[in-house]
């Protein structure tokens, strides 16, 4: 328990981590590298690079610090993060590790405004939150060791399958090499693939949806070849996906994880809305719900570039042949020529409120969608103009967690 004169020090300390957080994080993780490099291993390089983690964890702990006398409140936040942690193996000895790298940036970055009172106070405030994450998380490890073909750590799967889906987007079937039976998942999870890249001195680990239904023998994921644009890296695990890996060769998965989950329960409409390489777990619902909800009726929204990158069409398109509750509409920003001969699509240029009022039977639905920031940023906005309620609007972000 917190002391109350250590909650107030934390409080009054929020508007200096408000100004201070990102850099305060900055030195965190390069003192962190340098006194434990093998934690190399474990983060996500590409995003260190771009910042994003840094605001990721800084919004964590600020939000923490916020809540630090009623954390219940931010327990939503703290099972998500946990999914994540779980589904990368992390353990609650790297919590002290952490710790003491971030009390020491924080002193490092505040100087001589860092009294040893508020260090004291942060020491402990840390201990609190780090004690929230680890028990949410030692449940999660339970649950997947005890689970029927589940595990934890990482278990080695085998390419059945390497299948070219667009120009950018490619599945690989993926069956355990133990042959044994594998955890069953709810749609909407994703698993964290770990590779080693030749050439490369840190193992690297990346979280990819699952695109089909669960209860198959495999597990599917659709991986997009990420091309460095506008200053950003290439993705170097999608790149060493797409140009080494081959069936028959050996990848390393930790069990299926995450909250992002459709409520198949629900019997009320579902739209489910992509952009992107966002439509992996938008596919693995729509085959779920298709296959066992037939009473509810379902709208698939997606918007591609063009014809050229849209994945999986054929797939979805023959699932609501077979399927007549289903409904499939295809929005594409750039169409090409045969895209228009072809009248491939519903819509050209941008997903927009009076079009969704259109495709969308009725907004007393479910809605969930997931994609690039500024299409969610977009569908966001559009679903809260017309007025559809925040308990009905779910979504997941690929990548660090940010706000819409
Ligand atoms: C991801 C917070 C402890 C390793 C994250 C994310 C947040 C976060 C907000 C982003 C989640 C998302 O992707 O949506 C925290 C907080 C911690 C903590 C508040 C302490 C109380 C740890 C520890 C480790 C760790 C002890 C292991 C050394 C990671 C890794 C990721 C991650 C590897 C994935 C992101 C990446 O690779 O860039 N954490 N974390 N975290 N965390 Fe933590």
């Amino acid at each position: 328990m917190l002391s109350n004169h250590t909650i107030q020090i934390i409080k009054s300390t929020v508007p200096v981590l408000e100004v201070h957080g990102t850099d305060i994080t900055k030195r965190f993780y390069q003192m962190l590298f340098t006194s434990h490099p093998e934690l190399l291993n474990i983060f996500n390089h590409a995003n260190q690079k771009q910042g994003r983690q840094q605001a990721a964890l800084a919004n964590a702990v600020y939000a923490a610090a916020l809540h630090i006398d009623k954390l219940e409140t931010i327990l939503p936040v703290v099972k998500q993060i946990a999914h994540k942690h779980r589904s990368l193996g992390i353990k609650a000895e790297h919590y002290p590790i952490v710790g003491e790298n971030l009390l020491a940036a924080i002193k490092d970055v505040l100087g001589s405004a860092a009294t040893p009172e508020i260090l004291q106070a942060w020491a402990e405030a840390y201990g609190v939150i780090a004690d929230a994450f680890i028990s949410v998380e030692a449940e999660l490890y339970d649950q997947a060791e005890r689970q029927s073909g589940g595990w934890t750590g990482f278990r080695a799967f085998r390419v059945e399958r390497k299948v070219r889906e667009s120009d950018v987007i490619t599945s690989f079937y993926l069956v355990p090499q133990d042959g044994q039976a594998i955890a069953s998942f709810e749609p909407g999870q994703y698993i964290s693939v770990k590779v080693e890249i030749p050439g490369e001195t840190n193992t690297h680990m990346r979280q990819y949806s699952l695109s089909d239904a669960p209860g198959k023998p495999y597990y599917r994921i659709s991986v997009k070849r990420e091309e460095g644009i506008k200053g950003n890296p290439d993705g170097q695990v999608s790149l060493y996906l797409h140009n080494q890996v081959e069936q028959g060769d050996v990848l390393w998965l930790s069990a299926p994880a995450g909250e992002f989950t459709v409520n198949l329960s629900d019997k009320r409409p579902v739209v489910l809305i992509s952009g992107g390489v966002g439509l992996t777990p938008m596919v693995s619902m729509l085959h779920t719900l298709a296959e066992t909800n037939p009473g509810s009726q379902v709208t698939f929204i997606h918007a591609a570039q063009n014809g050229q990158v849209h994945a999986l069409r054929e797939q979805v398109e023959e699932l609501a042949l077979r399927h007549s509750q289903v409904s499939v509409y295809w929005c594409y920003e750039k169409p090409t020529e045969q895209d228009k001969m072809l009248k491939a699509f519903h819509k050209e240029g941008y997903i927009d409120l009076p079009w969704l009022q259109q495709v969308v039977p009725t907004k007393e639905a479910s809605f969930y969608f997931c994609g690039p920031i500024p299409f969610m940023k977009a569908v966001n906005s559009a679903l809260k103009e017309w007025g559809v309620p925040e308990a009905d609007i779910h979504y997941e972000f690929f990548g660090p967690s940010s706000s819409l």
